[in-house]
C-alpha cells in the first residue's frame, strides 16, 4: 500500500500547495511513483502541475460519484508523478452542513482505492478545517503542517495542532493516525529578524517534530506555479528546489525507504 500524507493547515498562503506539489515533484524524480491528490477546489495543485481546471473530471468524481481513480488520473510532464486534479465542484462537498461517517468512510475508501502501484499519495488541503480536510485527514497516514516563517505566532500553531486533534479524535479512528510527519517552516526569510525568532520558538516547542530543512523565501517559486511547472523542473539549483530536494530526503528516511 502506498504511504499517504496530507498537507495541511487552515490558514491560508502557507505554502501548502506549494509544499504538496514540490515535494511530489521531489519524491518521483528521485524514482518514487507518486500521486498527487488535489482536494482544494481553488484547484491552485491542478494548474501548478500544468492541468487544466475542469478540464476533466477528478477528485470530485472520484469522491461523490465513486469513479476509479485509475480512469481519472492523469500523467504530468515529471516522470512518475500523476495528479487527481479538482475544480470548483468540491465546493459543494465542502458546503455540506454534516457529513455521515458512512459516507466519509466511502469517500475514503474511494481515494484510497487503486492505488497499490504508487508509493506515495500527497493530499493538497484547502485552507480550511472543513471536510475535505476531515476527509484527508481520514484517509492519510500522516499530515505535514506547513507554517510561513514571517508571519507566524506560537499561538496560531498551537490551536492548528489543537483543531487538528479534534478532528482526530473525532474521526473515532486511531488515535495516533494520522500521525504529525513534520511542521515545515516556509517562506523563512534569513534577512528577517521575526522569520529566525518564529523559527526558534517552534523549534523550541516542538524540536523532534519539525522538519530539519527549512524553506527559503524564493521568488522562482511563484515564477514556476505560474507557469504550471513543478519548482524543481523549472529550476533544479534554485534554493526552494535544493530545500524540497532536501524535505523529500527527511521523507524517505523517515520512511525508511531512502536507500532504495
Ligand atoms: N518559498 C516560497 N518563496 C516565495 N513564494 C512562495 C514560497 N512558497 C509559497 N510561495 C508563494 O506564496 C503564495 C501562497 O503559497 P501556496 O499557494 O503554496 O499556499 P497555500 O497554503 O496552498 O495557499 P491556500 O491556502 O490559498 O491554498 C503563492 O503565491 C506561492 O507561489
Ligand atoms: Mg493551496
Amino acid at each position: 500500500m502506498p504511504r499517504s500524507i496530507a498537507i495541511l493547515n487552515q490558514k491560508g498562503g502557507v505554502g501548502k500547495t506549494t509544499t504538496a506539489v514540490s515535494l511530489a515533484a521531489c519524491l518521483a524524480l528521485a524514482g518514487r511513483k507518486c500521486l498527487l491528490v488535489d482536494l482544494d477546489p481553488q484547484g491552485n495543485a491542478t494548474t501548478a502541475l500544468g492541468a487544466r481546471k475542469g478540464g476533466s473530471a477528478g477528485s470530485y468524481e472520484v469522491l461523490v460519484h465513486s469513479r476509479p481513480v485509475r480512469e481519472l488520473v492523469q500523467s504530468t510532464a515529471t516522470p512518475n508523478l500523476e495528479l487527481l486534479a479538482a475544480d470548483a465542484s468540491l465546493q459543494e462537498l465542502e458546503r455540506r452542513a454534516t457529513l455521515e461517517p458512512a459516507d466519509r468512510d466511502t469517500y475514503c475508501a474511494n481515494l484510497q482505492d487503486g492505488n497499490a502501484s504508487i508509493e506515495f499519495v500527497l493530499f493538497d488541503c484547502p485552507p480550511s478545517l472543513g471536510w475535505l480536510s476531515i476527509i484527508a485527514l481520514h484517509a492519510a497516514d500522516a499530515f505535514v503542517v506547513p507554517i510561513q516563517c514571517d508571519s507566524f505566532s506560537l499561538d496560531a500553531l498551537e490551536s492548528i495542532m489543537l483543531s487538528i486533534n479534534t478532528l482526530r479524535e473525532a474521526s473515532g479512528g486511531d488515535r495516533n493516525r494520522p500521525s504529525l510527519r513534520g511542521i515545515l517552516c516556509t517562506m523563512f526569510d534569513e534577512s528577517f529578524n521575526l522569520s529566525s525568532r518564529v523559527y526558534q520558538d517552534v523549534r523550541k516547542q516542538y524540536a523532534e517534530r519539525m522538519f530539519r530543512v527549512v524553506i527559503p523565501r524564493d521568488p522562482v517559486v511563484p515564477e514556476a506555479a505560474l507557469r504550471g511547472i513543478p519548482l524543481p523542473s523549472y529550476d533544479p539549483t534554485s534554493r526552494a528546489t535544493v530545500a524540497y530536494v532536501r524535505l523529500a530526503r527527511e521523507v524517505l528516511l523517515h520512511e525508511g525507504t531512502a536507500t532504495r
